[in-house]
């Protein structure tokens, strides 16, 4: 059989390589999986990481993550209840009422006959999990590359915050949203008269550079007056033109992007976790920091025009195929330099992580 051309090619979707090698590489990183506040005492909650579904619970007070799958016959245990077993809480499976501690040790199995000890071979492992940024994070493998990322203005008195997280998961994955997030030049033909102007559609001259976990690209552009680049709480803001800003994107590699715009007004941050439900299924959590406009009663307008954007960004992103990005030596892809130069970048560095391998 010939061999497809590359359209053809990202029609048909990932093979069950890339899928496997997207779901091994991404196992090797903190991803968020639920907001902190979700997650109450004596309530397990159910999530999906890479395809593997997790149960989240605390118990005595420690956070724990183990497979939402009981050894037994793998029943879900986020719809079992928290149980006191020897004087410390455990995870009791609602089918058959085995009981799991802190460290996923099988801790009750009350079929056993009297005497028989626990079979090691019934613990399950427990993930990697912690608290930052008002989100549960958990890492697969036991071994994060790189550390939980930074979030410096979300812990600043001086900025405000507002936190947003979609229900709708956002069919394509972690690596394409990221990409989408990063990318600049799209913001003339997709959010134009917000973001940029279609009469203006040459790239700015981007600065892109790796540092630690981060990639970091940084650019000045000129954008439209509006709510993001003018505070609108300053009586000779009124009357203002296009505003030349700064951007400072940083991707803490490789899900998790901050974008940071300086204009004279102050500095606005939008900041995306996403969480890879599977490789074609996004969980995306956002927050949106800011220093000037700072009256609580903007907030909403802030909101609303967060959402506009997002929901122009959403079915171009969904479009794009395949799902996985795929490796520069397939040439499915045609990154035009210098303006797609961050992405290629990015890409460059997801391929080197081995999150994009095959086709
Ligand atoms: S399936 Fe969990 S106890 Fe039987
Ligand atoms: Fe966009």
């Amino acid at each position: 059989m010939p061999a497809l051309d590359p359209i053809a090619r990202a029609d048909l979707g990932p093979s069950p390589k890339a899928i496997e090698d997207f779901r091994s590489s991404m196992a090797e990183f903190w991803h968020p999986v639920c907001e902190a506040q979700a997650l109450q005492e004596g309530r397990p909650v159910g999530v999906t990481l890479l395809g593997r579904r997790v149960v989240l619970v605390q118990l005595d007070g420690q956070l724990v993550a183990m497979p939402d799958t009981c050894r037994h016959f793998q029943a879900q245990l986020s719809l079992g209840e928290v149980v006191t077993v020897g004087g410390a809480q455990a995870l009791q499976c609602p089918y058959h009422g085995w009981a799991f501690g802190a460290g996923g040790h099988c801790v009750r199995i009350p079929q056993l006959a009297e005497g028989r000890a626990i079979p090691t071979a019934a613990n399950l492992p427990a993930y990697l999990v912690e608290e930052r940024h008002g989100l549960i994070w958990v890492c697969l493998s036991g071994a994060p590359r790189f550390p939980l990322p930074e979030f410096p203005e979300l812990h600043d008195p001086a900025f405000r915050s507002l936190r947003l997280t979609e229900e709708e998961l956002v069919k394509t994955s972690s690596v394409r949203m990221v990409m989408g997030t990063l990318d600049d030049t799209h913001f003339p033909w997709v959010h134009e008269g917000i973001l940029g102007d279609r009469d203006h559609p040459e790239p700015p001259d981007h600065r892109v550079w790796r540092e630690g976990d981060e990639l970091i690209v940084q650019y000045e552009t000129v954008q439209p007056p509006g709510l993001l680049t003018v505070d609108q709480s300053n009586p000779e803001a009124g009357e203002a033109g296009d505003v030349t800003l700064t951007y400072t994107d940083y991707v803490a590699m490789p899900g998790v992007i901050r974008l940071v715009k300086d204009s004279p007004s102050g500095r606005y941050v939008i900041w995306l976790a996403t969480s890879p439900v599977d490789w074609n299924l996004t969980q995306t959590f956002w927050i949106f920091s800011r220093n000037f406009d700072m009256a609580p009663e903007s907030d909403d307008a802030f909101l609303d025009l967060s959402s506009h954007v997002r929901l122009q960004d959403k079915p171009v992103i969904e479009s794009q195929r395949p799902w996985l990005v795929p490796p520069f030596w397939t040439q499915m892809e045609l990154p035009v330099g210098p303006g797609d130069l961050p992405l290629m970048q990015y890409q460059k560095w997801i391929e080197e992580l081995g999150i994009a391998t095959a086709i």
